[in-house]
């Protein structure tokens, strides 16, 4: 194949799965300014009543996030759910162990329930099985999800809240296999405790669902036994394992990092294997699918939270200040969600404001839009639907970890619904623009919508509050004609080929 042309054969016929808008999910921890400053300003100059930052409600509901995790994360290891419930005057204020702050518990469930309501997201909630497990689990969700009569559900009337919050996913700690985590746990000890918390938080609210946690990372060294080992144990309370996953390009080695979505695939295919073991193993009719709900790049920040000093309240933490070629990666992690529709349920990007985050804020200042909102916000808002299996011929490279790395990485989205196809690509080649031929004879009587791309000429050009020198454009060129889709894929871009039925 010729360095600069790649053939893609799109039909109708090949399905992965129908695509489940959770994976379009994020994050809010109580982290650095995610929360306070982010979410919670009541001093802003755009906050309503609840003290909440209209101006990132706005950017929130651009990116249609239907899910969020809360409220951890690392923090919610040692987090007592009690303090941030009730008169805020009364809640105290607590060392936060995971990230060494204050947190001031000025904001807790039941408004950051009212918040997800305002950017039309559900809550994914997480319990502490770190330093605590199943009474406080269990109370948590009657707390939540009962509609009254007991000592938990009446508390929650108590604090102005009638009725329950009906929250459905509910995860069984976090990051249990990290040393650094407060309370981790040996995969047995994880397992036996998930296990049993599980279950009495089933026996409460036996609709909800319940989230097993997975590795942290793919170079975790007990990856994937840690998956073998707590399955083993959680398989049948639990519906969904978790995976984590950061990449970064700290040696500057940018057609390596491009390729990194590959570890994220193999990743994935590994979990896959690792359930279907245990599936096997308890000759069970049941299929565990996958919570992908910690994912981004994240390396950016790290010296300069070195410098931090402990025990300040929402300190600058985790503020990763995104450039092109990290846009360029998230697009292809996003594209590794689709062709895994099938087993991928759910999956948070981490997170949403200021903690390694594609919307930033100033305190008391502007809301702004970091490189990675546009490939986030296009397959969020595109990617609804059915995710097809693209046939691709592209030529290929090797890279200091990865061999046989297609320059073109692809998911395509077909809304039967509204008759439209969404056409993922990028173009991981940095020098050459790649001619790309996409066969879609099978959707007949279609045309071109819009060819969206976002380029730069430079892999590190970054967005501010005064200046977004990364934006996406619509002057990509692509022809249809005779169900043959003739487009060029600038060097080093992220595309989005839109075709409707007309
Ligand atoms: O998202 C930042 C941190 O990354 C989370 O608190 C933790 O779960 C992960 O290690």
């Amino acid at each position: 194949m010729a360095e600069n042309k790649a053939k893609m054969i799109i039909d109708k016929e090949f399905r992965i799965s129908e695509v489940d808008e959770r994976i379009y999910g994020s994050f809010i921890e109580h982290l650095g300014r995610a929360v306070y400053g982010g979410v919670f300003e009541p001093d802003h100059p755009d906050a309503d009543e609840n003290g909440f930052r209209k101006d990132v409600i706005k950017l929130v509901q651009e990116l249609q996030v239907p899910i969020i995790r809360y409220p951890g994360g690392n923090m919610v290891s040692a987090y007592d759910w009690e303090d941030g419930v009730g008169p805020r005057d009364k809640r105290p204020k607590r060392l936060e162990l995971a990230w060494r702050t204050v947190e001031t518990n000025q904001m807790g469930t039941n408004e950051f329930v009212d918040w997800s309501k305002q950017v039309n997201a559900d809550v994914m909630m997480a319990v502490n099985l770190g330093t605590r497990g199943i009474d406080d689990a269990r109370n948590y969700l009657e707390y939540c999800n009962h509609s009254g009569g007991t000592y938990y559900s009446d508390l929650r009337k108590k604090h102005g809240y009638e009725n329950p919050h009906n929250i459905k996913t509910w995860c069984l700690g976090n990051e249990m296999d990290g040393p650094w985590q407060v309370g981790h746990k040996t995969a047995d000890e994880y397992g036996r405790l998930a296990l049993e918390t599980g279950k009495a938080m089933k026996l409460v609210d036996p609709s909800i669902e319940l989230v097993s946690c997975g590795s942290s990372h793919t170079k975790m060294p007990t990856f994937p036994e840690w998956e073998a080992t707590t399955l083993d144990h959680t398989y049948e309370v639990a519906d969904y394992v978790s995976l984590h996953q950061y990449y970064g390009n700290p040696e500057n080695d940018t057609a390596n990092y491009l390729a990194k979505s590959m570890d994220m695939d193999h990743f994935i295919k590994t979990v896959i294997s690792t359930c279907d073991y245990i599936k096997a193993k308890k000759r069970s009719k049941k299929t565990m699918n996958l919570s992908f709900d910690e994912w981004n790049v994240w390396y950016h920040s790290h010296q300069q939270d070195q410098e931090i000093d402990p025990w300040s309240v929402a300190p600058p933490q985790l503020e990763d200040v995104y450039n092109f070629e990290d846009a360029l990666l998230v697009g292809s992690m996003l594209m590794s969600f689709l062709r895994h529709a099938d087993r991928v349920k759910m999956a948070c990007m981490a997170q949403l404001v200021n903690v390694i985050a594609p919307i930033m804020t100033e305190n008391g200042g502007k809301a702004w839009k970091q490189t990675i909102f546009y490939p986030y916000m296009h397959v969020s808002v595109f990617g609804r639907g059915v995710s097809l299996q693209p046939v691709i011929s592209s030529p290929k490279y090797d890279s200091k970890e990865f061999t046989d790395i297609p320059y073109i990485d692809s998911a395509v989205v077909y809304n039967e619904e509204k008759e439209e196809l969404n056409v993922f690509l990028v173009n991981r080649h940095l020098t050459d623009n790649i001619d790309l031929s996409i066969d879609v004879r099978s959707f007949v009587e279609y045309q071109i919508v819009e060819h969206i791309v976002l380029e730069h000429d430079d892999m590190k050009a970054t967005n501010t509050v005064v200046e977004e020198k990364v934006k996406p454009h619509t002057k990509g060129s692509s022809i249809l004609k005779d169900g043959m889709l003739e487009g060029r894929l600038s060097k080093a871009s992220w595309n989005v080929i839109r075709l409707k039925k007309y």
